[in-house]
């Protein structure tokens, strides 16, 4: 990889990609962040952010001009965009067309899920940066334990953990932290052309298990409760989120009612060269500091 070359990264201010600019930046990488909003600039430099590209998905002359240069793009879209293959067949072809060394498509753990519409859209694209000829690697994230961090609040005020699925199915729920050095390794080390690696945490947890441990961790008696899909999609309604966004999350929570999502940490352990953090971990670290 030539260090003079910015790595790109998109979606560079959401959970993910400012977890992942970090990473970067704490290895002394230079990164380009694409953001949408001008007056942003500054907190992708905070982050770590070298340069800034502004522009849209939806905006191909932003895009171009965002790749043109770059030695490496890790793309991570939008979560449950309704446009995500099609911004990511774009951004594979650009990539083809600027000569990029290597695009980085971060996807989702099983893709290959019918029932779970924003899976299919990523095997799509994912089918699309195989058969394009473009170098890649595709990252294929669990559940992030982060899903915590809005509720917490809630859990402490009532005693109940509650999640619009079943409390017993089990996920492999992995830490966003882990996530962002992995993809960080990969994005900087040479080794990861063409590989599909599937990246999840150490432990199988329901919600039984997650009020265990935080009762454990927290002294209070915390119980797990499904939320209804009612009161699920009357939380989504009052929350203004798009209506085609709620039949998403309704499908992808139906889908973890019966299925859960589990995986295999092995490779996530491998590219860590330790083990991924627990669960137990990531509350010490992120919500009882
Ligand atoms: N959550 C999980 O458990 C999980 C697990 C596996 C995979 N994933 C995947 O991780 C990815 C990232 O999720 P996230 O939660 O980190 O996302 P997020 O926090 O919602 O961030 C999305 C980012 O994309 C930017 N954006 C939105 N529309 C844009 C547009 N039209 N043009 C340019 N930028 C645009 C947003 O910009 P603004 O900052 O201006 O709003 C924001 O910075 C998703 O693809 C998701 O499927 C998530």
């Amino acid at each position: 990889m030539d260090p003079n070359k910015p790595i790109l990264v998109t979606g560079a201010l959401g959970k993910t990609g400012s977890r992942v600019i970090s990473a970067l930046a704490n290895r002394n990488i230079k990164v380009r962040a694409f953001i949408r909003r001008k007056d942003a600039a500054n907190q992708a430099k905070a982050l770590g952010a070298t340069e800034v590209a502004c522009g849209d998905f939806s905006d191909d002359k932003s895009l171009q001009f965002a790749i043109e240069g770059c030695s490496r793009i890790i793309h991570i879209c939008p979560p449950m965009d309704p446009r995500e293959t099609e911004i990511s067949k774009r951004i594979t072809d650009h990539c083809l067309t600027s000569k990029t060394e290597r695009m980085i498509l971060y996807s989702v753990l099983h893709p290959l899920l019918q029932d779970v519409p924003h899976h299919n859209n990523k095997l799509a694209a994912e089918r699309h940066l195989v058969n394009s000829g473009q170098n890649f690697t595709i990252l294929q994230p669990s559940r992030y334990m982060q899903h915590l961090i809005p509720i917490w609040n809630k859990i402490i005020e009532t005693g109940v953990h509650s999640m619009p699925f079943s409390i017993e199915t089990k996920f492999s729920l992995v830490d966003l932290e882990d996530l962002a050095e992995a993809a960080a390794t990969i994005a900087i080390d040479n080794g990861h052309d063409g590989a599909t690696y599937e990246l999840a945490g150490p432990e199988k947890l329901s919600q039984i298990d997650m009020a265990r441990i935080l009762s454990d961790l927290t002294g209070k008696n915390i119980q797990a409760r499904a939320k209804t899909m009612k009161e699920f999609k009357a939380w989504a309604e009052i929350n203004e989120i798009p209506a085609a966004r709620i039949e998403t999350m309704v499908a992808m929570n139906r889908h973890y009612d019966v299925h859960g999502l589990v995986g295999n940490p092995n490779v996530l352990s491998w590219i860590l060269g330790r083990t991924p953090r627990t669960f137990e971990e990531f509350v010490k670290r992120e919500i009882l500091n």
